[in-house]
């Protein structure tokens, strides 16, 4: 048995800042945003009581809404996010006490904009195995707690938000999946966890927010995603146009235009968000497959490939069957 899914839900916040927004706060323009990225504007938490676990959990409500089923029926939880409101308990446990699905099994993957993919890969691997038949995914990231408000480098690409998808162990769904990682590329995208105040060492307490060399993930991301889809694409023997929807991570539109462009495809077969939401690291793909769902654009039959990247440095890809 594969993973199908079978709903889609996501949560973006009500406060939407627009690069005129950001340009009033920092050096920056809504030029050099846009001709660099194809953002124009990104939703960010305005209150305390929004947060990841509750956008996580609005996220997953509306997913199992969509997918017809209670809580009680999911028998899996995994949540991909880098940006969790507490290191322990996984921010899974505290969407399952909160949706009181207390028959599932629950934890978070980190794995940066790729978590999303890897979750679903989990998913499937555990169905292939008959462990689980339910499982309610989630990415949600609060990057804007992590990024650094002072680097206008970084902190005018990222937004905040979260995707769901409810997958269920069927004959079809999943056809193929990938998942890669090169940790000798660790230092081009990172964030310093808590520093260590034991009696025994003294360190700098000061937070530490996230770090990103971005030529050189843009030189990764447009050299390796297009392999990553071209890899994954010939161990199923599908050529780029039998696809019908190429979902993916909404780090920078050029990025998406140059992997079209690779695979001499029309843009159109690109559905992207990344203008109104910026890039929000393992919510980006389920977001834009629920916006994409919702906006009744899939067909029963219709072949998607969903893949990304990310910090890690990670990559993946999912190759499934409405
Ligand atoms: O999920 C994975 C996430 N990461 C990515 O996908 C990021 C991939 N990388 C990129 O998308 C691009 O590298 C960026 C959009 C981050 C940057 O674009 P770039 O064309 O590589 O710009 P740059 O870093 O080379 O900076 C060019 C100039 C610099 O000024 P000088 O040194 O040439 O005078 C920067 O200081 O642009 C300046 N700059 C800005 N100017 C206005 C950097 N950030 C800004 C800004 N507004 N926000």
């Amino acid at each position: 048995m594969r993973a199908k899914i079978i709903g889609t839900g996501s949560y973006l916040p009500e406060k939407i800042a627009s690069n005129d927004d950001l340009s009033t706060l920092m050096d920056t323009s809504d030029e050099w945003i846009k001709s660099r990225t194809g953002i124009c504007e990104r939703h960010l938490v305005s209150s305390e009581t929004e947060n990841t676990l509750s956008m996580a959990v609005n996220a997953g409500k509306a997913a199992l809404a969509d997918a017809n089923l209670t809580p009680e029926e999911v028998d899996l939880i995994i949540v991909a996010t880098v940006s969790s409101d507490f290191i322990t308990p996984s921010t899974a446990c505290m969407v399952q006490r909160e949706l009181g699905a207390f028959h599932a099994a629950a934890f978070d993957i980190n794995a940066a904009c790729s978590g999303f993919l890897f979750a679903l890969n989990t998913v499937d691997a555990y169905f292939q195995a008959g462990i689980y038949q339910t499982a309610l995914i989630i990415g949600v990231e609060t990057l804007s707690k992590i990024i650094d408000w002072n680097d206008r480098s970084t902190c005018v690409l990222f937004g905040d938000g979260a995707g769901a998808a409810v997958l269920q162990a069927s004959e079809d769904g999943i056809i193929a999946s990938l998942q890669g990682s090169n940790g000798a590329g660790a230092n081009v995208l990172m964030c310093k966890s808590r520093s260590n105040n034991n009696p025994y060492i003294s360190t700098d307490t000061n937070p530490d927010y996230l770090y990103m060399n971005g030529q050189e993930v843009f030189k990764f991301a447009v050299k390796k995603e297009p392999e990553c889809i071209q890899e994954i694409l010939a161990q199923t023997g599908l050529a780029p146009t039998d696809i019908t929807w190429y979902l993916l991570h909404q780090a920078n539109y050029r990025i998406i235009s140059s992997i079209a462009k690779k695979l001499k495809l029309p843009l159109d077969k690109f559905p992207s968000n990344v203008d109104r939401c910026g890039n929000t690291s393992a919510a980006s793909i389920p977001i834009l497959l629920d916006e994409v769902h919702r906006a009744g654009k899939l067909t029963k039959g219709d072949l998607l490939l969903l893949s990304g990247f990310g910090a890690g440095l990670t990559w993946g890809a999912a190759l499934l069957r409405w």
